[in-house]
């Protein structure tokens, strides 16, 4: 593998008997290096649980996936401890993470190029939606990841708001070069990306052929 995951013959089934849903069937998913992929897809569709597979949340059922790389999530809700200030969210990642961040920047600089040094020592419930939405950002870059997860992170934002938020990581993208993966259900979104790879009912709808 020269990527940064491969999966091969992917199949997710959650449940037993009865209550069994297949969340993915028989996938085959590769992110290479830098490179930037849309999943795509309708509530259900099974976009987070490929996601999961890919950050090594979700054990596939049957298939291979081979990683070469850990990975670290931005969610559609930014999820922060809600008791900590904004730079001491960030810092626990980066403790988590017990590594330097990418570029070598530490909390403090990645807060300021989310737009967020004057927010340091606010908590998050005295934040708007797309400042909490920077702030995930900062803590997934943090953990220096060489593939950033991202699920629906704009999805529960305004359209202003999430234009903006996805400006944001296309440019952190484009200076720290990290594989992205980001799933959303809206197309306009998707299309921002260099590659669109269309999920439904679990399986990959389309995928355009690359030159
Ligand atoms: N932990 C789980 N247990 C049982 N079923 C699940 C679980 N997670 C997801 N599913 C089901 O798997 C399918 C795909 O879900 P998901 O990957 O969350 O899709 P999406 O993110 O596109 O909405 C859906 O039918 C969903 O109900
Ligand atoms: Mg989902």
């Amino acid at each position: 593998m020269t990527g940064l995951a491969c999966c091969r013959g992917v199949s997710v089934v959650y449940g037993r008997g009865e209550a069994e849903v297949t969340a993915l069937a028989d996938i085959d998913f590769d992110v290479g290096e830098g490179e930037t992929v849309a999943l795509l897809g309708r509530s259900g569709s099974g976009k987070t649980t490929l996601l999961h597979v890919l950050g090594g949340l979700v054990e596939a059922t049957s298939g291979t996936v081979e990683r070469a790389s850990h990975a670290s999530y931005v969610l559609q809700s930014a999820n922060l401890l809600p008791h900590f200030t904004v730079i001491e969210n960030v810092n626990f990642a980066a403790h988590v993470a017990s590594r330097e961040s990418r570029a070598g920047l530490g909390p403090e600089e990645l807060l300021e190029l989310v737009g967020l040094s004057h927010r340091l020592d606010q908590l998050p419930g005295e934040l708007s939606g797309g400042e909490e939405q920077r702030v995930a950002i900062a803590r997934g870059l943090a953990q220096a990841p060489r593939l950033l997860l991202c699920d629906e992170p704009t999805g529960h934002l305004d359209s202003d708001t999430g234009a903006r938020v996805l400006d944001l990581l296309e440019t952190l993208q484009r200076q720290f070069g990290f594989g992205l993966v980001l799933a959303t259900h809206d197309s306009g979104v998707a299309s921002r990306l260099e590659r669109e790879v269309e999920l439904h009912d679990g399986q990959i709808a389309r995928e355009p052929v690359e030159a």
